[in-house]
């Protein structure tokens, strides 16, 4: 088949490459020359693990080309994805502006059928209004489908290749079969492709998202509770996930979620149910619990440091907002940063793939270390921001010989207190106990 993909950052990339990997032929068109002449020339413009070498595959059969004219792009393809941002607008609710123009522009292109396809994670009534946008400039026959993407960075290709399920909302027997017939190669293990009109198949992901981060967050606020009452989230944690109904995923608590979807999406779901006259009360509570979470630390940290960390600095491991991506869209790192920046410390950070888009994003305010050790230099305290697997066995002695000292505030539980304890660091976590070593003048919390 061929395809279009208009946006090609993440979602676009990816979806791209995985269609033109099981044979289609895939153009994909973005506005960012500069991006779209590094993929052509076979360079990827994203980190997530396994893209690289399918891409460079499809680059090299001629399956997979890149372009900047949208014209050009769509011509051919009877299927075009919309991988378009879909920020939030300045009231929270989700900004169609890129999604819209795209399609008006599409209407004016448009020569014969062609079914364009919302990939976008897009409020409920988005297919209509995307359907109006192309009509408004095209008379022919066309179908307008939402299938949203439920990939998650960092396991995206896995997640495209081998879908839990495909979600399709159409109301067109047409748009229907074309694709079944795309996606039936995904889905060769059984998984569903789950067919529904359009205004359900929009909401599928907002309720997706918003429900998983109520998850991360319950669990954030069941570790509050556990710092408090002398409980191990750990434990609780294992406890209750084992129970099927509940089930062992998303219930590691930590600094807060981050990233460019569970943020935007909650938020343009609180807002799309008011324009509905309906106060989503859950999901405002997780907003603000999430806002809170991102920064919990930083108190610890200070207390800590008898209440002025000024002067202080610290050694910040992980920028990402997730290990395995360069993602850093409402990274809870970069609010700490500039919290601890805010109380005066300085900070050298080290992250395995971000430090690209962080330098680009905040430069030289910090300093940016070669490896995980270096920014350990004199560190006050070590920071732990994202669950990357090489910080989780690290050479301990190597780290000692480097900090001033031996202090670990960790915001994704990543060591083994007792463990951590002998080897005589002071260690906060979430949710735990602190762990305080015996010739440390400092109790063991209850
Ligand atoms: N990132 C994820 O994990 C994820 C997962 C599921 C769904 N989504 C949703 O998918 C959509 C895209 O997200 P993303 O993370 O890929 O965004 P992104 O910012 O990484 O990529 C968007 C791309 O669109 C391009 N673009 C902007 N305007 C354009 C135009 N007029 N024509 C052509 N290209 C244009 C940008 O240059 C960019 O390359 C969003 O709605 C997001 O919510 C994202």
């Amino acid at each position: 088949m061929k395809i279009a993909v208009v946006g090609t950052g993440y979602v676009g990339l990816v979806t791209g490459t995985c269609f033109a990997e099981t044979g289609n032929d895939v153009i994909c068109v973005d506005i960012d020359a500069q991006k779209v002449q590094r993929l052509s020339a076979g360079e990827i413009t994203i980190y997530e693990p396994g893209l690289n070498k399918l891409f460079l595959r499809n680059l090299k059969e001629e399956r997979l080309k890149f372009t900047t004219d949208l014209a050009a792009g769509i011509r051919d393809a009877t299927i075009i994805f919309l991988a378009l941002p879909t920020p939030p607008g300045t009231d929270g609710t989700a900004d169609l502006r890129f999604v819209l123009s795209v399609a008006g522009e599409l209407g004016n292109l448009m020569t014969d059928y062609k079914i364009i396809i919302d990939k976008s994670t897009v409020p409920v009534g988005t297919a209509e209004k995307v359907y109006r946008a192309i009509a408004n400039n095209f008379k022919g026959e066309f179908d307008v489908v939402s299938n949203p993407e439920f990939l998650r960075e960092g396991v995206a290709v896995d997640d495209f290749m081998k879908p839990d399920r495909v979600v399709i909302g159409t109301s067109s027997d047409r748009a229907r079969k074309i694709m079944e017939d795309l996606y039936n190669p995904f889905v060769r293990q059984g998984n569903p492709i789950i067919f529904m009109n359009e205004r359900s198949a929009e909401l599928t992901k907002y309720a997706a998202n918003a429900f998983l981060a109520t998850k991360i967050t319950f669990m954030n606020e069941i570790a509050q509770i556990c710092e408090r009452m002398g409980a191990d989230v750990d434990m609780v944690r294992r406890g209750i996930g084992s129970d099927e109904r509940i089930g062992k995923r998303f219930l590691f608590p930590g600094i807060g979620y981050g990233g460019s979807c569970f943020p935007k999406d909650v938020q343009a779901l609180i807002k799309s149910s008011v324009e509905v006259n309906y106060e989503f009360k859950i999901l405002n509570a997780v907003m603000d619990i999430n806002e809170r979470q991102k920064l919990h630390l930083i108190p610890k940290v200070k207390k800590y440091f008898n209440g002025n960390l000024n002067g202080k600095h610290f050694a910040l491991w992980g920028l990402a907002f997730k290990p395995n991506t360069d993602d850093i869209r409402e990274a809870p790192a970069l609010y700490m940063i500039k919290a601890f920046i805010k109380e005066g410390c300085t900070l050298s950070v080290y992250d395995p793939e971000a430090m690209g888009n962080v330098k680009a994003l905040i430069g030289d305010s910090v300093k940016y270390g070669e490896n995980q050790y270096e920014v350990l230099e004199n560190a006050d305290a070590l920071i732990i921001a994202t669950e990357w697997n090489e910080f989780r066995t690290p050479n301990f002695l190597k780290m000692v010989s480097s900090m001033k000292n031996k202090v670990i505030f960790d915001g994704r539980n990543l060591f083994d207190i007792n463990a951590i304890r002998e080897l005589g660091f002071y260690y906060e976590s979430i949710g735990r106990a602190v762990a305080i070593p015996s010739n440390n003048p400092h109790k063991m919390q209850a």
